[in-house]
């Protein structure tokens, strides 16, 4: 085979981060072990039909590892410093992008620092994929860090046909508009041929900042590009018109392997344990998330607090489990936001713990899959409260994994799976009063509501898989590959 670095791919997927993490063997050599997330368990299979490789960061900085191969997949690391760690990636990603997109739940920062490191970055990974993509050629670029790359790789790259998919919300216009760099972040994802985003909502606010910022008409989700220099519209963008797509492709997960997991008896056993070392409540409520403010934990924490104030739940048949995963530590805002929900843990606990229950478990740490299967499985009430939320997909999960048809599901209109989960119990987490009504109803729910509910939320995610998601963007994306007359009626011109 050839030396994957002179290597050409006709499938390249760029991300942030490449699909793996570095872990040391049993003899304590250094390894790599593909990361449990769906977007790699989806695009595996497409990688090796179609002779792939992921372009990414390897999560450590200055760190000079080679393009290598593990498990089947060509990865091509993409080196970041640590300043560019901290502005690019800290900075203006988590500190920006984050909240901006996410309705300003936090104040984002406007750094020109940042922006410049934001613009830096996106270029290295514009030019690895440049230079890995094999003529005419798939590049599919992934999220809000990289919304930058669609432009610059078709500037390097006119021949690829380029994808953009944006995993989290895209704001309202009014929002949006206080980025000091809008049109530069619209003008870089318009390089793309098809934008994806996850509710229609998103695509519909994309849609009105590209006809704001330019006057370019927009009709049914297709951008209509003039040449270059015409209108608004910059001049190095394309000598020719130009047509993009953009509209919504709700992300699921790989949801037989959730499936499987259940079906395995040490998995079932381990919930039954987990149930046990709870002390065998009547009622185990769940939270599951990275240890973000736009989760919407606070808000859980204050109406499930009211309720055990107002006698209506109680410590001794209830517990709430809220497992809180690490996430960005270095960020301001995050480390703020621990300090906030450690101290509401420390008083709720201290207010209406007892010596033997404990009002909320809280875990600040990261489990394996199976554990957090075993916990869905031990949970009657699933609690997603997410303030705003590209999609969700641990209420995917936990839904995915009640294949006993049990468990109620509280779930945000706030996030895209309120879209698709419409037999949830669908709440707005700003109104505690409403909160805790559903929190009631889901706990006193009959068995045959339960499963009445359950049911038809299982059958939407398990006909709409992360397979059926990336299959939908690619064919979709497959659609848009100009054809050789259209090429060669543009190359007359
Ligand atoms: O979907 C949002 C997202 O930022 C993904 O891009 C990422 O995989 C995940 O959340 C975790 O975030 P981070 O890579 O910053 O740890």
């Amino acid at each position: 085979m050839a030396d994957i670095e002179d290597e050409r791919f006709d499938f390249v997927v760029v991300a942030n981060r490449l699909p793996v993490d570095r872990i040391t063997t049993h003899d304590g050599s250094p390894s790599w072990k593909t990361s449990p997330g769906g977007l790699v368990t989806a695009l595996e299979p497409v990688m090796r039909a179609n002779d792939g490789a992921w372009i990414g960061w390897t999560g450590t900085a200055d760190d000079d590892q080679d393009a290598f191969e593990t498990g089947g997949l060509h990865l091509v690391p993409v080196r970041l410093s640590a300043s560019e760690i901290e502005l690019y990636y800290e900075g203006f990603s988590n500190d920006t992008i984050w909240p901006l997109y996410h309705d300003v739940i936090a104040q984002p920062t406007y750094s020109r620092r940042f922006w410049e490191a934001y613009v830096e970055v996106n270029r290295k990974f514009a030019e690895a994929a440049a230079a890995i993509a094999a003529d005419a050629g798939t590049v599919w670029v992934q999220d809000y860090q990289l919304q930058l790359v669609p432009r610059m790789l078709r500037e390097l790259r006119p021949d690829l046909v380029i994808g953009f998919f944006n995993h989290i919300p895209f704001p309202a216009y009014g929002l949006f508009s206080q980025l000091p760099w809008r049109r530069e972040i619209v003008e870089g994802l318009l390089g793309a041929d098809l934008i994806g985003f996850q509710r229609r909502a998103d695509a519909g606010n994309f849609l009105r900042a590209v006809r704001r910022l330019f006057h370019v008409p927009t009709g049914h989700g297709r951008v209509e590009l003039p040449a270059a220099g015409e209108g608004r519209w910059p001049n190095s963008m394309s000598d020719q018109p130009r047509t993009v797509v953009a509209r919504h492709f709700p992300i699921s997960i790989d949801a037989r392997s959730y499936v499987e997991l259940v079906e395995r008896q040490d998995v079932r056993d381990r919930a039954a344990q987990i149930r046990h070392d709870l002390g065998n409540p009547s009622t185990i409520m769940l939270g599951v998330d990275r240890l973000d403010y736009t989760k919407g934990i606070r808000h859980r924490f204050a109406a499930y607090a009211e309720l055990l104030a107002e006698g209506k739940l109680d410590v001794d048949d209830t517990v709430l489990v809220q497992i809180a995963s690490p996430s960005r530590e270095r960020v301001e805002t995050y480390k703020a936001l621990r300090d906030e929900i450690e101290l509401t843990v420390g008083r709720v606990n201290g207010e209406y713990g007892t010596i033997a229950h404990s009002a909320i478990n809280y875990l600040h740490h990261g489990y394996p899959r199976e554990e957090m299967v075993a916990l869905f499985l031990a949970a009657d009430v699933m609690l997603v409260t997410a303030l705003r939320d590209g999609m969700n997909l641990v209420a995917k999960e936990y839904v995915a994994t009640r294949a006993d048809d049990d468990g109620v599901l509280v779930l945000s209109e706030f996030a895209g799976a309120a879209d698709e989960l419409k037999q949830a119990l669908l709440v707005n987490p700003h109104d505690i009063e409403g909160l805790k009504r559903a929190m009631l109803t889901a706990v006193h729910m009959s068995r045959q509501e339960r499963r009445t509910r359950m049911r038809a939320l299982r059958h939407r995610v398990l006909t709409h898989d992360v397979e059926r998601w990336s299959k939908d963007f690619l064919d979709a994306l497959a659609q848009l590959r100009p054809t050789e007359s259209a090429k060669a009626a543009a190359a007359a011109e």
